[in-house]
């Protein structure tokens, strides 16, 4: 009976493998994801459609880095899927990753948006931008320099400077120049504060709507949100997306990305997975739902997500702004920017 077993089995695999199927044993891939359930679960069926390999995934609100320590060796966690560059960084720096070799994880992500030593990969980019009142801003286009001059003197609104998404913004002025000059243009912006930083980034496109400012900083991905939800779509209508650039650079970006658990153990699984996600066509699926810009520079974007207009990243490795993210957070605390 047992020859018999192995024969069908190996008969079934043999098919399999011509099928290009893969094989039918148990196999599995656990997800912890800072990301929400309805973002990912597109993504999580169709790698179950084309593997066989079941996934598990647990949302984190929170918590995750101590998570992963208290859970240590018998963590079952394979894949880390998260938001913003620092959070990628305090995994790696928490020791909670491990190094990944993969051709097609660097074929498919651009040095700029992975880990130079392979412990994180970027899937998604997200532009730091300024939403502006249709109404009361005529500029075309804007410099993240410029936000500092009097022309804006009481017209911007933003959420609090010790924000991860506004603490990687500054760590990339400190990229371009420098501590001081960084230190004097915040400075200049806090001044021309319409109010203090409060809020997430929709609450500001608000303000604008409810004519308490003109401009606003905020990520791209929450002009879809606010279009697709029935109470913000008018803020959203009472706005349009302007890309600043840095004087001399492009725009601003952060990502969400992933990682491959420092104990995982479901290693190869875990492996296929992320080659999965860097896939063009999980890359489309993916930022389409979460109205973002895939990081493979051939993906299309969505139709609304192209609507907004066009950009050049501005190309520092982001692994710099973690470097920068004390410092940043030093200058936000100096001059009390959310005083
Ligand atoms: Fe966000």
């Amino acid at each position: 009976m047992k020859t018999l077993d192995c024969t069908r089995f190996s008969i079934f695999g043999l098919i399999a493998a011509i099928l290009g199927l893969q094989p039918v044993l148990a196999d599995e891939v656990n997800i912890y994801s800072y990301r929400q359930p309805e973002l990912i679960q597109p993504l999580l069926d169709e790698f179950t459609n084309r593997t066989g390999i079941e996934t598990h995934i647990i949302f984190l609100q929170k918590g995750m880095i101590a998570r992963l320590e208290a859970e240590g060796t018998r963590s079952p966690a394979d894949v880390i899927l998260t938001t913003d560059i620092s959070r990628l960084q305090n995994l790696v720096n928490a020791g909670l990753t491990q190094v990944v070799d993969s051709d097609i994880l660097k074929q498919n992500i651009p040095t700029n948006f992975r880990d130079p030593e392979g412990e994180w990969f970027a899937l998604t980019l997200r532009a730091r931008i300024v939403y502006a009142s249709n109404e009361r801003v005529s500029e075309p286009v804007l410099t993240y320099e410029e936000l500092a001059n009097p022309e804006w003197n009481g017209r911007i609104c933003t959420r609090s400077g010790t924000h991860a998404y506004n603490l990687a913004l500054i760590s990339s002025v400190m990229n371009h120049h420098g501590m001081d000059q960084t230190k004097a243009w915040l400075q200049g912006v806090k001044d021309n504060l319409a109010r203090k930083p409060q809020g997430n980034d929709r609450a500001q496109v608000k303000a604008i709507w409810a004519g308490e400012c003109d401009i606003s900083l905020g990520n791209t991905y929450y002009m879809g949100l606010m279009v697709s939800n029935e109470e913000q779509k008018a803020w959203a209508d009472a706005v349009r997306i302007i890309f600043p650039t840095f004087v001399d650079g492009g725009t601003h970006v952060n990502v969400s990305g992933m990682a491959m658990a420092k104990h995982s153990p479901n290693e190869s699984n875990a492996l296929q997975f992320m080659e999965f996600l860097s896939s063009m066509d999980a890359q489309q699926i993916y930022a389409e739902v979460n109205h973002e810009y895939p990081v493979h520079p051939d993906v299309a974007l969505s139709a609304l997500v192209e609507s907004w207009g066009t950009f050049e990243p501005d190309n520092l490795n982001l692994d710099t702004i973690g470097a920068n993210r004390e410092q940043a957070l030093q200058i936000v605390n100096e001059i009390d920017f959310d005083g």
